[in-house]
């Protein structure tokens, strides 16, 4: 997991996920700082076990760390998340010692993490996705009833 603490140790992925959680500091609804990122990276490294997708736990680590970071520009009206995260999560990536193949595979599912990708075909997306909606447990949530999420998708039970 070397280079997943170089990722954290990153001077612009200290800046933005300190960007991040400074703005959301009074929102009430999901957050996306250090904690949303981890839990997002354990769940989808449990999916990879679960379901023998032989995805390296550095890969999935690196995808999941670095798929919210985009919020930081978004916040300040640049980019949407997704397309300013991928691009940043490449610089990052590339200076932590990744390689262009892995930096394209991570990139890709940071670019597609909004969407329900399932059906691309694609292990690492499929579980970025997922695990960043099971972060959330709605059952414990003060917000729910004002959520934008509908009912049904909300994680009223536990299931990882
Ligand atoms: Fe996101
Ligand atoms: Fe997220």
């Amino acid at each position: 997991m070397e280079r997943v603490n170089k990722i954290i140790n990153h001077p612009l992925w200290i800046e933005a996920v300190s960007d991040i959680e400074h703005s959301e500091k009074v929102r009430k609804f999901c957050r996306h700082g250090r904690e949303h990122l981890l839990d997002t990276a354990r769940i989808a490294y449990i999916f990879s076990l679960e379901e023998n997708l032989n995805i390296s736990k550095e890969i999935i680590y690196a995808a999941a760390l670095l798929h919210d970071i985009g919020r930081s520009e978004a916040y300040s009206g640049g980019l949407p998340h997704e397309e300013a995260g991928a691009a940043l999560a490449r610089k990052i990536l590339l200076e932590c010692d990744f390689d262009h193949d892995e930096v394209d595979l991570i990139s890709d599912s940071i670019l597609s993490h909004r969407e329900k990708c399932a059906l691309k075909n694609d292990n690492l997306c499929t579980i970025l996705y997922m695990a960043d909606k099971k972060s959330r447990i709605c059952l414990f949530c003060d917000a729910r009833n004002e959520c934008k999420w509908d009912y049904e998708k909300m994680n009223m039970s536990l299931d990882v």
